[in-house]
């Protein structure tokens, strides 16, 4: 089935998001070590994003290294870190990315200074574009970013707030809350992502490792999608 014609089937979501988990486990069942299981999911990612943009969705958001990743042994933080500088730069100089805005939300303070400079520059330069959004979440924690949302409040003389006011303080402020959360490798949990912003999203849990993701599972997906009565605490007459 081509990508396009799915709109003329499925309701689609608007902002799709993918927990990508399972580079470990990829790896292990290939009797690799854990750094290829990276690399392997991390190639997967250019074509996401062109699959995703063909079915005519508008933003998706990718979860690519948590707070919490850290606690990683060094070895494979610092491949992780190469497979970023990487992503970042094949944002920069890619012809079919320049018409996407990319955001990287999460703290970008803790990586070496080349990531977070080209980071900032791509953000500045695709700041108005608006054919496709890619957010890549880096460093991101979904209870840190409401900490932080509520220390600029705070900063800014706010004594109450509103849940307005934390939105637009969110690094997502310039997307829509996700409608849709995949989370491969059948783990059944969001592990801090997008707390605050996915309290109606529909949630799906694909037993498939990431670097194994295919057409035909993001077809799966977004059947799956279509299926669910999304109906926000209110009742269908
Ligand atoms: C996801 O794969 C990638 C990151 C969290 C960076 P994992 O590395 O968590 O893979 P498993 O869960 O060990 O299989
Ligand atoms: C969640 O995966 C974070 C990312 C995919 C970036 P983890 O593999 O780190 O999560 P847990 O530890 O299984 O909850
Ligand atoms: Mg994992």
């Amino acid at each position: 089935m081509e990508l396009a014609e799915l709109k003329t089937q499925y309701k689609l979501p608007n902002h799709i998001c993918f927990i990508i988990d399972g580079n470990g486990r990829w790896a292990k069942q290939h009797h690799l070590p854990r750094s290829q299981g990276h690399i392997k999911g991390a190639n997967k990612l250019s074509k996401i994003y062109k699959m995703v943009r063909e079915i005519g969705i508008k933003y998706v958001s990718i979860y690519a290294f948590s707070t919490d990743n850290w606690n990683r042994p060094k070895e494979e933080v610092d491949g992780l870190m190469k497979l970023f500088k990487r992503a970042v730069k094949e944002f920069y100089d890619k012809k079919k990315y320049s018409d996407c805005r990319i955001e990287f939300l999460g703290d970008l303070s803790k990586f070496d200074a080349d990531i977070k400079q080209s980071a900032f520059d791509i953000m500045e330069k695709t700041k108005d574009n608006t054919a496709f959004h890619i957010n890549l979440c880096l460093n991101y924690g979904g209870r840190e970013d409401i900490v932080q949302a509520v220390n600029k409040l705070i900063a800014s003389g706010k004594t109450q707030v509103t849940m307005e006011d934390i939105s637009v303080n969110l690094y997502t402020h310039n997307c829509p809350d996700p409608d849709f959360i995949v989370r491969t490798s059948g783990e059944h949990r969001l592990s801090n992502f997008m707390p605050w912003q996915s309290t109606y999203a529909e949630l799906y849990f694909p037993k498939v490792l990431w670097p194994d993701f295919s057409k035909k599972d993001l077809i799966e997906a977004i059947r799956e999608y279509s299926s669910r009565d999304r109906r926000f605490g209110a009742i269908k007459e």
